[in-house]
Parts: C-alpha cells; structure tokens; sequence
C-alpha cells in the first residue's frame, strides 16, 4: 500500500521532509504548498537540490485540497488553525512539528469533533518537543521503578538555524536584554512544551500541580559575535535559556529546557556547552536512574547548518515515519500513546523492496 502525501511548506523542515517522503518505500508525493510566490511553480525537486520529480509546487491551497491524497505534512513557519481545519475537512490526515502533541486537559473538542466527521487523523511529532521531550523519556522510563524526576534538554548554537527571520524576530535574539524578555515564544513554545510534560505526567501518574513554572533567561554577549542576523554586538541578547517544569507540591519533578546560544561561550552569565558540546539529553531519575545523550542532530559548521541541519531533519523525518501509522489509525487526535511503534526505513541498496 502506497499512501500519497503533499508537503505543506518548504523551509528546512518542509525540504527535509520531501526528501523522506521521495526516499519511504511507502509513500508516494503528489503535491507540495509554498507560501513564496517565487518558488510557486517550481519543480519541488529542484526547490530541494535535487532532480526534478514532476510534482510542481503551489500557492493554491484549493487545488492542493482537492487532489487525492492520504495525508499532509504540515510545516509552514507558524500554525494557521483555519488552514489546518481546512485540510482535515477536506480528508487529509496531517503529521506536524507544530503543535497538537498530547491533549491532556486542553479543549480539543472542536478539532477532534471535525477529525471525526473528516474520518482522519491529526499527529504532532518532532525533537523538542515531539521526540526528546516525551517520547523517549517515556521509553526510557520503563527501566526504572519509583520514577522522582524526567529531564529533557537541548544545548545548540543558534546560528546554525537557518531561519533568521525566527531568530531575530520572534526570539529577539540581538535586541536588548528587556525587548528579549518579551519575546513571543514564550507563550508560542511553551504551549507545544507544556503538552508534552503532561504526556509524561499522565503515563507515569505524576499528580501535577495545576500550574506550571516557566522561566525565560537571557544573556547578553561579552564581545562582538558574527551570526546569521548580523553582528551581536557586546550587551545585546547573544543566549537564551527557556525552563518548563512540572511541580508536584511545588518541586519540580519533569524539567524541559531549550539552551539556545549565539556561539558556544562569551555572555555576560558564563554560560557554555560544557566540555560534552552540543547535545540534547534524556535523565530519568529512579531505581536505577538513565542518562541518555542524543549527538548528531547538529552540524559540523554553522555553514553546514545553514545549508541543511541535521536536527531540523530528524524533526521532518520523525514525522514522515509516522505518516503509514497516521494513515491506518482510527479517526481523531492521535499522540504517540495511540499508535504503534514508528520507525525508520532501511536505506535503498539495502533493503527488500530495492526501493526504501
Ligand atoms: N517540534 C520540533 O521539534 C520542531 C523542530 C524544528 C522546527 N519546528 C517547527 O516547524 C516549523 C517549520 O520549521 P522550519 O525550520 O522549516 O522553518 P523555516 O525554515 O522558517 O520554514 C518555514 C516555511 O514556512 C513558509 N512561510 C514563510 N512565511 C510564512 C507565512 N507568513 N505564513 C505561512 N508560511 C510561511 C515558507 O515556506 P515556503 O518556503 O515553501 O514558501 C517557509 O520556508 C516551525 O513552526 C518550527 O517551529 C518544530
């Protein structure tokens, strides 16, 4: 069985995620939306480096909606709820790193009500959230008894995010320590962060305190940085340190947290990789406790980076392993506790079918 997919959106994400999709022996890709008028009617092979694969791209969302198609993946730069309703009611499973990881408590009922009538599925996945946050955590903590604390944490180098306008507008990254303070994602990442502590409170029955904390730090740069935005220069924002935590009694008990520098050191706070580098690691604390560190999901270089990031693609591959399961799954908002296990696909050369 073949499921055919359109891609939606092909920035680093997008772009890394058609390529999964031309490479899953189980799917096949049939459309593609851009949001650029300039890359509108373009070979989506050639938007992705590649040979040409005959399917153009579109800003149509329409003819995109009325083709015949199992399943979109979503990944414009940020969640347009209308548009994605539009896509769920025109039939379309959707995997997305945007959002919709765990509903625990929120009110989903209006989507999940319109997955039902659509008879399709709704899959957020991802690295953080949607893979390091929860997931593994979660598998990891199979091995140990009396379970007292989960830590999922991030430690990269921002400037080998090839999304500069995300780094400088929305993060704040090169204002000052105060505009950085009031920076959206805040809320924007928080909302993706929060669902994903309780996935992990609910399965290990953590008893949650209603609220949880977050803290936003800054650090300003010691000396002039070269980034992607232009030069940081000395008392501007040049790291940033976002902490979600789940309390039970006021104590944390799940911690979250993204490290997100300009570099590897020179702020105002002392604030560095450590000697490990960048990484992202998993800690679940009990009898026994596991320490488990993720490498490879970031470039050699920040040129490197820019040209293709190896953690934006675990991101877009994460979700494209998930589209067979998304396709067979029963109807409604499906998270990782719903569906059997996803894996990847052997390479071409070495597999059964001569194709993966
Ligand atoms: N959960 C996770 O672990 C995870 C990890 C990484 C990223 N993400 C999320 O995945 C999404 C995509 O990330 P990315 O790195 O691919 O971002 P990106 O490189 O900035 O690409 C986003 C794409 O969105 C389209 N776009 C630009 N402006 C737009 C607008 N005003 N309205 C609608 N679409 C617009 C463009 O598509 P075209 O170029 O096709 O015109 C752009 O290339 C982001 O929301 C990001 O937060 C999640």
């Amino acid at each position: 069985m073949t499921y055919r997919v359109i891609q939606w959106a092909t920035g680093g994400v997008g772009k890394a995620a058609i390529q999964g999709i031309v490479a899953h022996p189980e799917l096949e890709l049939v459309g593609a939306w851009v949001h650029s008028e300039e890359k509108a009617g373009r070979d989506v092979g050639e938007i992705v480096g590649g040979d040409p694969l005959g399917v153009a791209a579109t800003t149509d969302t329409e003819a995109l909606l009325g083709l015949d198609a199992d399943c979109v993946h979503y990944a414009p730069v940020m969640p347009n709820p209308p548009e994605l309703m539009r896509i769920l009611e025109s039939g379309k499973n959707v995997v997305t790193p945007l959002s919709w990881f765990y509903r625990g408590s929120r009110d989903w009922s209006e989507l999940e009500a319109l997955c039902q009538k659509a008879g399709v599925t709704l899959h957020g996945t991802g690295i953080h959230p949607g893979g390091i946050t929860e997931r593994f955590p979660l598998m990891v903590s199979a091995l140990s008894r009396a379970v007292t604390h989960v830590r999922a944490e991030e430690w990269s180098d921002l400037r080998t995010y090839g999304a500069p306008q995300v780094v400088s507008d929305l993060m704040l990254f090169g204002k000052t320590p105060e505009e950085a303070r009031k920076s959206p994602m805040v809320q924007f990442m928080g909302g993706g962060f929060c669902q994903s502590i309780d996935m992990v409170a609910d399965t290990l029955g953590f008893a949650l305190d209603d609220e949880k904390r977050t803290t936003h730090e800054v650090s300003a740069a010691l000396e002039p940085i070269d980034s992607p935005i232009g030069v940081i220069e000395p008392g501007r924002v040049a790291a940033q340190r976002y902490t979600w935590e789940g309390l039970v009694r006021g104590e944390p008990v799940i911690t979250v947290r993204t490290n997100w520098f300009m570099g590897e050191k020179g702020f105002e706070s002392g604030w560095s990789f450590g000697s490990e580098g960048e990484r992202f690691e998993v800690e679940v604390k009990g009898d026994p406790s596991s320490l488990v560190t993720f490498k490879g999901w970031h470039p050699e270089s920040v040129e490197a980076g820019l040209e293709r990031n190896p953690g934006i693609v675990a991101t877009a591959i994460h979700g494209v392993s998930a589209i067979p399961a998304v396709c067979r799954a029963e109807p409604g908002i499906k998270s990782y506790l719903d569906l059997p296990l996803v894996a990847g696909r052997a390479a071409r050369e070495l597999s059964r079918s001569g194709r993966a």
